[in-house]
This record gives C-alpha cells, sequence and structure tokens, in this order.
C-alpha cells in the first residue's frame, strides 16, 4: 500500500479521497495516479481481482465530473450495474462537487433517471443501443470499462467489441478499460490507443492449495513455484473439509458447486449438523419480510438461521438481495455457489473451495481459467482480511493435472470473438448510427476492430474472409428493404432504423414482418387470444436459435409434462409446435402462467422451470416484445398504432408476471421498494377483490396486512401508492427544456412541465400558440359547463383535446377521466379525433381500453412534448405531429417520426 501524495494527486482528489474514506493506494492505483489516469491519461488497467481497480475508474469519473466532461461507467452484468449505481449514487454528492450531479442506470431491466444525466451506469450492450440511437455524446465522454476481459467471451465479446470500435472511432475524451489479469492487455492497449498499466501484484495475497492423497501443495497467486506438506485433512468428504476450515478461523467460506441442484443440497445437508444464531435468525426474518414464497425459500430460510447460504440462478432477485446482503455483512459461515455468483460483484470471503475440476453437466467440462480465477479471486478482501485462500480438491489423477494448471500464474489472451456476431445486426446498426453510408465505410470499421488488430499479426488470409462476409452481409439487407443504395450511398429506411433501435437480429425482424403480414389484422383484432401463440412464435425466433443466437432458453429440470403440450396447443399457434422441442414447450407454459400471475412454485411444479430461471426468461420476453413492438411502428409496415400497444402491454404483462389490472400498483410498489411486495402478494390481494390501487387505498390497514402478512409491508405499501408520482425522475423534462432554449422557449415548457390542474391547460395552450401553423381555439374559458379544454387544428384536420393531471390518490388517471373528452364533446364534429392529454400517465386498464378503441387517443404528457417540442425546434413538421396525435390508441414515442431532443447533434456525434 501507498500513503497517498497530495502533490501528486492534487488537493481536490485527496479530500476527495478523504471523504470516502480512503487513506492509502494500493499498488495498481498507485501506479495508475502516476501515469495520470486522474488526469485524463487513457488507459487499460489490468490488475487481479480485488486490487482496487474500481477506485481508478472512479478517479477519473471525479475528474470528468468536475470538469464539463459526462461519464460513462460501463458493466458487466446487470448486478453489477445495481450496485454501482448505488455506490456512485452515494459517492458522487452536491456537497463535492457544488452542484448536483444527475446519476442514471441503464440495463436490460431498468432504466432510471434523466436521460441527460452526467453520469450513467449502463452494461455494454445497453449502452450499444444507445450509441446506435445517437444518444451518447462520445466526445465529450469520459468512458470507464469495467471487466474489459469481457471482449473474450465467447457470446458476448462481439458486442463489446463492436461497441469499443465505435467509441475508439470517435474518440472520446478519455478511455479507461479495466480489466482482470490477461496475457495481451498491451495488445487491447495499443488497438484502443491507450496507455498500459499493467500491475501483477495482489495487495491481499492469494494463497492457492491443492489437496490430493493427503499431501498440500501451496503457490501464492502469481508464483510459478510452491511448497508441498503433509496434510492429513480428509478432502473426500467436503462438509467437515469445510467445517475444519472454519474451526481453523478461515471463514467465511464459498463453496463452488457444478450445479444449482448441488448447491442446495451441499447447504441443505450442511447445515444440519449447525446450530441457529441470532444474526441467522435475522437474516431468515429479513428473507420472510423481503421476498416471496419460492420453492427455494423454505430451504433459504431454515439455512440462514444456520448461517448456511446457497446462491443460484434459481433464487429470485429478492432471494439474491437479502443473501447478498448477508455476504456483505459476513452474517454466514458459508455459502455453496455455481459461478453465477457473479464477477467483479464484491462479496467478503476468506476462503473459496472447488469440490469439482471436471463437470458431469456442463457443457464445458473442465473448470476454465476464466471461472477458476473470477471465484478464486472472491477470496481475501482488502482491509478485512490479511490473506485469502483458494482450495482445489482434485478427486483423480486427470483432475490435479487441471488443478496444477490453473494455479499456474499464466494467463487467458483475450481473443476476438467479433465473427461471431450477427454481422447483418452490426452493419445495420452501423448504417443506423451514421457511422458508415458506403460499402467501403463498412470496410473502415472492420479495419478498426480488434479482430482486425489482432488478426492481421496472426492470420492475414482470415481478413479477407471477413471483408466478403459483411459484403454478404450488406447485400442481404439492402435485398430485404433494410437498408437503400443510391449512387454508391447506403441509407436506412425507417424498417432498418426500427430494426436496429429494437436490438433483434434482422432475421427476426424479417419473420416477424412477414408474420404481420400474413396474419396482422388477425392478431390485431383478437389480439388476447393470440397471446400464448406469441410467446410460443418468440420462443421459436432466431433469437433463440440462430447461428448466433442473442440469449438461450433454459433447459426444464426433468421431463415435460403432457400438460403442458396440452396447455400451449389449445392457442392459436403462429408457427407449428415441435412437439419434441422440451425447451421451448416447458418455457411456454412457464410464462403463460406467469403472465396470468400464478405462483411460482405452482409454476415450477407444472413445467420445471425455477423461479430464478423464470425471472429472466420474463426479461428475455419483455425484452424482445419491446423490440417487437418497436418494429411494428415502422412507418412503411403501415401497422395500426393498436398492434404496437398491444405488443408492449404483452411486453409488460410478461415483465412484471401479472394481469392488466395489477399492473399500476406492482410498478408503484417495486418502485418505492415496498418490502416483499410482489406479484404474488398482489395476487393474494386480487383474489381478495382488492386488486387496485383504490382498493387498496379504502381497505383498512388490519385487513391489508393480514392480507399480505405483515404489517409494515402493508403501511409501506400505502405510503407508496397515495405518493404523489409527479415527484418520481422524469426522465426527459431537463432535455426538453434545454432543447426548448435552442428557440428562447425554455420557460414556456418548464411552465408545462410544472403546472397542474387548469395551469396546465393554460400553459400547454400557450405553448402551442407558438407554432403559428397550428390553430388553438380555447373551448372550455371557465364560463361553459362540460366542454372539453381546446381545438387544435392544421389544414383539413382537427382534434378535440382534453387535458387530464392528477397528484394523489389515485396518482394516476383512471378510465373514466380519460374517456370524458368523448363524452363532453358529444356536439362536436364526428370528424375531430379526440385527444386525451394526461399527467402523468394513465393507468393500465385504460392504456388496455385504448388500444382496442378506434375514437380516441390517450397521450402522456412527456410523450406529448417530445413531439411539441420536436416542431417547435425544428425536429418535425406540424402536419406529422398532428397526424401522429391523430392516431387511435395510445401514443407511442417509438412511432413519432423527426430528431429526438435527446439525441446529440450529429456534429457532436461523429
Ligand atoms: N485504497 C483502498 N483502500 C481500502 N480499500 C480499498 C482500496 N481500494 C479498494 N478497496 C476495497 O477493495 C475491494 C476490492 O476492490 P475492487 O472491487 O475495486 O477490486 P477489482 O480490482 O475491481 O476486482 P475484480 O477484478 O474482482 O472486480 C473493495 O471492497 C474496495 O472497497
Ligand atoms: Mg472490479
Amino acid at each position: 500500500m501507498f500513503t497517498i501524495d497530495e502533490s501528486i494527486v492534487g488537493p481536490e482528489l485527496a479530500s476527495w479521497l478523504k471523504c470516502w474514506n480512503i487513506k492509502e493506494f494500493t499498488d495498481v492505483q498507485q501506479l495508475a495516479v502516476n501515469h495520470g489516469v486522474h488526469n485524463g491519461t487513457s488507459a487499460i488497467v489490468c490488475a487481479p481481482t480485488s486490487s482496487g481497480k474500481t477506485l481508478v475508474g472512479e478517479l477519473a469519473l471525479a475528474s470528468a465530473l468536475k470538469g464539463d466532461a459526462d461519464a460513462l461507467y460501463l458493466v458487466s452484468h446487470k448486478a453489477l450495474a445495481e450496485q454501482k449505481y448505488a455506490d456512485f449514487s452515494r459517492r458522487f454528492t452536491s456537497d463535492q462537487f457544488g452542484s448536483h450531479i444527475s446519476v442514471a442506470i441503464s440495463t436490460g431491466d431498468r432504466e432510471d433517471g434523466d436521460i441527460r444525466s452526467r453520469l450513467l451506469i449502463s452494461t455494454y450492450e445497453k449502452a450499444l443501443g444507445l450509441l446506435l440511437s445517437g444518444r451518447l455524446r462520445v466526445s465529450q465522454t469520459v468512458i470507464i470499462a469495467d471487466e474489459l476481459q469481457l471482449l473474450g467471451d465467447k457470446y458476448r465479446g462481439a458486442s463489446v467489441e463492436t461497441l469499443c470500435t465505435l467509441l475508439r472511432q470517435r474518440k472520446p475524451k478519455q478511455f479507461v478499460g479495466l480489466t482482470a489479469t490477461a496475457e495481451n492487455p498491451d495488445e487491447v492497449a495499443d488497438w484502443m490507443g491507450c496507455e498500459v498499466v499493467h500491475c501483477a501484484k495482489r495487495d491481499v495475497v492469494l494463497q492457492q492449495h491443492i489437496c490430493y492423497a493427503g499431501q498440500r501443495y501451496t503457490v501464492e497467486f502469481g508464483q510459478d513455484e510452491g511448497s508441498t506438506t503433509v496434510d492429513p485433512t480428509p478432502s473426500s468428504n467436503l462438509h467437515s473439509f469445510v467445517r475444519s476450515l472454519i474451526s481453523r478461523g478461515q471463514g467465511p467460506v464459498l463453496v463452488f458447486t457444478e450445479t444449482r441442484n448441488e448447491a442446495r443440497r451441499y447447504a441443505d445437508e450442511y447445515s444440519k449438523q449447525c446450530n441457529r444464531d441470532q444474526k441467522g435468525i435475522a437474516i431468515s426474518n429479513q428473507l420472510e419480510l423481503f421476498s416471496e414464497p419460492t420453492e427455494s425459500s423454505q430451504s433459504l430460510k431454515s439455512n440462514a438461521e444456520r448461517r448456511v447460504a446457497f446462491h443460484s440462478a434459481d433464487l429470485t432477485p429478492d432471494e439474491r438481495n437479502v443473501i447478498e446482503q448477508g455476504f456483505d455483512k459476513s452474517d454466514f459461515d458459508v455459502c455453496f455457489a455455481t459461478s453465477t455468483l457473479s464477477a467483479g460483484v464484491n462479496f467478503p470471503f476468506r476462503t473459496v473451495v472447488f469440490s469439482k475440476l471436471f463437470f458431469t453437466y456442463r457443457d464445458d467440462h473442465k473448470m476454465s481459467l476464466g471461472d477458476y480465477r473470477n471465484m478464486s479471486g472472491r477470496a481475501g478482501r482488502l482491509g478485512l482480511h490479511p490473506d485469502g485462500n483458494a482450495y482445489l480438491l482434485p478427486k483423480n489423477n486427470a483432475e490435479l493435472a487441471h488443478a496444477n494448471k490453473l494455479v499456474a500464474p499464466a494467463n487467458e489472451k483475450i481473443i476476438s470473438q467479433l465473427v461471431s456476431l450477427s454481422m447483418r445486426r452490426t452493419i445495420l446498426g452501423l448504417v443506423a448510427a451514421g457511422t458508415v453510408s458506403t460499402r467501403k465505410e463498412v470496410e473502415t470499421f472492420f479495419k478498426n476492430s480488434f479482430y482486425w488488430h489482432q488478426t492481421q499479426e496472426h492470420n492475414p488470409k482470415l481478413l479477407e474472409a471477413i471483408i466478403k462476409k459483411a459484403k454478404d452481409a450488406a447485400t442481404w439487407l439492402i435485398d430485404r428493404h433494410y437498408l437503400a443504395q443510391e449512387d454508391g450511398a447506403i441509407q436506412i429506411t425507417s424498417l432498418g432504423r426500427a430494426t436496429a433501435q429494437s436490438g433483434l437480429l434482422p432475421e427476426t425482424a424479417g419473420q416477424f414482418v412477414d408474420l404481420l403480414g400474413n396474419k396482422g389484422s388477425q392478431i390485431n383484432d383478437a389480439f388476447d387470444d393470440h397471446q400464448i401463440g406469441i410467446i410460443h412464435w418468440i420462443a421459436s425466433c432466431p433469437e433463440f436459435s440462430s447461428d448466433t443466437p442473442t440469449r438461450f432458453l433454459p433447459y426444464p429440470a426433468g421431463e415435460v409434462k403432457a400438460e403442458s403440450k396440452l396447455f400451449i396447443q389449445q392457442n392459436n399457434l403462429l408457427t407449428p409446435l415441435d412437439p419434441n422441442d422440451s425447451k421451448v414447450i416447458a418455457s411456454v407454459h412457464a410464462l403463460g402462467l406467469f403472465m396470468a400471475g400464478e405462483g411460482e412454485r405452482k409454476i415450477q411444479f407444472v413445467s420445471r422451470i425455477s423461479s430464478g430461471y423464470i425471472h429472466r426468461l420474463a426479461s428475455d420476453f419483455a425484452w424482445i416484445l419491446d423490440g417487437l413492438s418497436c418494429i411494428s411502428g415502422a412507418k412503411e409496415l403501415a401497422i395500426p398504432q393498436s398492434t404496437t400497444n398491444h405488443l408492449r402491454m404483452l411486453a409488460r404483462r410478461i415483465r412484471w408476471g401479472v394481469p392488466v389490472d395489477g399492473l399500476d400498483v406492482l410498478k408503484i410498489a417495486t418502485r418505492s421498494r415496498v418490502p416483499g411486495f410482489g406479484r404474488q402478494r398482489l395476487m393474494a390481494l386480487t383474489a381478495n377483490g382488492v386488486g387496485t390501487i383504490m382498493d387498496i387505498l379504502k381497505t383498512p390497514l388490519d385487513k391489508l396486512a393480514k392480507l399480505i402478512h405483515g404489517k409494515e409491508r402493508a403501511e409501506s405499501l400505502i405510503d407508496a401508492l397515495g405518493q404523489n408520482l409527479n415527484d418520481a425522475a422524469v426522465p426527459y423534462a431537463a432535455a426538453h427544456v434545454q432543447a426548448a432554449g435552442e428557440v428562447g422557449l425554455a420557460e414556456q415548457v418548464e411552465a408545462c412541465n410544472q403546472a397542474i390542474g387548469t395551469d396546465y391547460e393554460d400553459a400547454i395552450v400557450e405553448l402551442l400558440r407558438q407554432e403559428l401553423q397550428l390553430v388553438v381555439d380555447v373551448i372550455d374559458d371557465g364560463d361553459r359547463q362540460n366542454v372539453p379544454d381546446f381545438s387544435l387544428a392544421l389544414n383539413e384536420k382537427s382534434l378535440i383535446i382534453e387535458c387530464k393531471t392528477v397528484t394523489k390518490k389515485p396518482p394516476l388517471i383512471d378510465k373514466r377521466a380519460a374517456w370524458e373528452v368523448v363524452q363532453k364533446s358529444a356536439d362536436f364534429d364526428k370528424s375531430m379525433h379526440r385527444v386525451t392529454l394526461g399527467k402523468p400517465d394513465f393507468d393500465e386498464t385504460s392504456k388496455k381500453k385504448a388500444a382496442a378503441a378506434t375514437d380516441i387517443t390517450l397521450v402522456r404528457h412527456e410523450v406529448f412534448m417530445e413531439g411539441l417540442v420536436r416542431v417547435l425546434t425544428g425536429r418535425l413538421d406540424a402536419p406529422s405531429f398532428i397526424d401522429w396525435l391523430a392516431e387511435p390508441g395510445v401514443t407511442e414515442l417509438d412511432r413519432l417520426p423527426g430528431n429526438p431532443t435527446f439525441v446529440a447533434s450529429s456534429a457532436s456525434q461523429k
């Protein structure tokens, strides 16, 4: 460790470090500071696990935020994003920076915070989407790429590389890549034009032990040679081995297992010999309070009371949270976990045990070096433990030989995976982003890639092959009208843009367009009867089954039941059912039950898919459905808005796992973190006739507490539902004010954002009148009774608009209020279209009804403002705006033409 030298870091940084309670630097931190990473130097920082790389990134973030740069922190997965979001929101507070720093998070599951925030935490895939839709201003941004070794990941490396290639071309203000030890950080640095900060030392020494046949070979991480001692501790009995570690003060212990079942079974067996304890009981109570009953919960709870945990993909997000908080406080003695206990997420264990080095059930038959380093890297935390230990327990000579390889200091090389990605999707994205507009520039992109950089040295012949593949892909995209070619230039079509924005494979988009072409109106007219058919169509689509799948269906735990097949066959299917595809059958059945609100234990019992996997599956399917609804909005397809509305509604139902009427309560309760109130407790309320916001608010506390098992939970729910939703972060508000500032209308836009009641109508009318082409006629002047607020006309088209705002109880506009415009305008010309403009939003029941309506449009304030500000700032013409508002249904932002207000201008993008 090094004393922090104020003359090097400067007084300001020194004072922040003091606030953050950092007294000394680790080796890699000192080295990074010597390279000037805190002063804008771009670098690839390569150091062992748990050596303190995050702080290096934070130093760069801090200097960006202190100046006028934006900051982007890229992470490998959602759990890590959540952890960093919480950490950074705490760390980068206004006290240190003089003004408020807006922090936002964007992952497949969650978008929170201002769309134009100063600091954004995002997963790689999501950031690629944002970049392609023009939402990142690269040249003004300091970018930290955590876990950058992901570049070499078989499944995800290609997206990471596409993102980095684009960033490299656009030259960020500073780029700092953080990576665990790899053999070739120089190669990555050379490619990205960065310096290398390479440090082999781990500040907390990691001792690696191989126990076999009464002997123990011990070698320190990073060293070539170790020493052998006689160790009679029997390693064949895992439980007694772990017990002996704990009795020697080497706990907490993490035991790595092959399968989810194994993790749970080991934990159940181990805890039989442990006593219950106060801290353990406290965690068990937390599980009771913070999560809903699942098939794992009983076992989790009784193990937790004895300070034993298991951790695998079977756990629901709530269960994981509680268990992980227990790790954080070292409240468990031992945890049995699969490798999903993810990389880079920090939990303090003193010792990690590898009970198996060869696998029976996994696709990879041996433990990979990457997994080994990741898991062993969890052992020994700075400031908490004097050292860390990894124990490898080989069972035979072959496993012993593998163990010896794992503990050797040699590192894995990061190897480009770019060619494993769908070339079509990559090229489509590049054209959509405006990065390439000729075939020549497609070539330039590949010449900028890590693949090119790496292959040029080793195998130049391959380069011709990739250029040919790229050309074929471009031709395919042109033939199918995703791209248009004219005089050598290639341009994106609106179908191409929608597909690129959806993030889906062009093949998926193509099949979906065909589906809509053949059966679109049939689906639209009886959407509810086709929901299972659509889910089945998705499970069979190229996202899961092409050569370059983007995601995977889980294997059911056991044979699927005839019941599952029957469940699917009863529905209107859109593609034939393969009776032998057990993964598709189990997943569709599980999701069908999930969105109907069925309990997770029952779903697991009938479909053989565990709670943890159902949640993951639901989030994947919801993501795909959002993509499909985005595609359905492409102008040339001329699909009615109602189809887009229906698809979005289905996405929400699958994401949240409840019927339409339950969505609002669940969304609000989740956002407000009502403890242990999820879909199952909501369904219990619904079954008792207390399913809506108003029902709940009217129910006496005692009764509510009984229904959802807990007074604290009931109070928290009532509080959450009674809140004013306008207070919640409004992602676009700041962007609208800023864009309006371009034409001197910032104040008027701000007034619309703030106002409620009749002030709101006045503010909106005032703003609409700024656009000279629009004719605004106030009907409700305060004297006339029961008439709509105003009409809006342009050329032949005119709309009748009613404004609705609500604050509390219920905090959303209900069906009655949303439809008032129809009744109030009964005497008006039928050709005038009816619109309700609402703030903050309509309830889900209204949205569902509107999707099937032909005579009304519901538009949410923020969405309306996006359209209007586009018109006022010249990003969109007024007739298109009026056409968009006049389309029946719930107005969708994806279907709005023109340039978004939140997109950086093209000059700053390039
Ligand atoms: N200078 C420091 N003083 C005290 N504690 C520190 C310091 N730097 C980092 N730590 C602590 O060390 C732990 C490991 O740090 P960090 O998560 O940054 O490691 P890492 O190098 O990113 O490892 P991984 O490769 O596993 O992600 C964290 O708990 C962090 O709070
Ligand atoms: Mg890290």
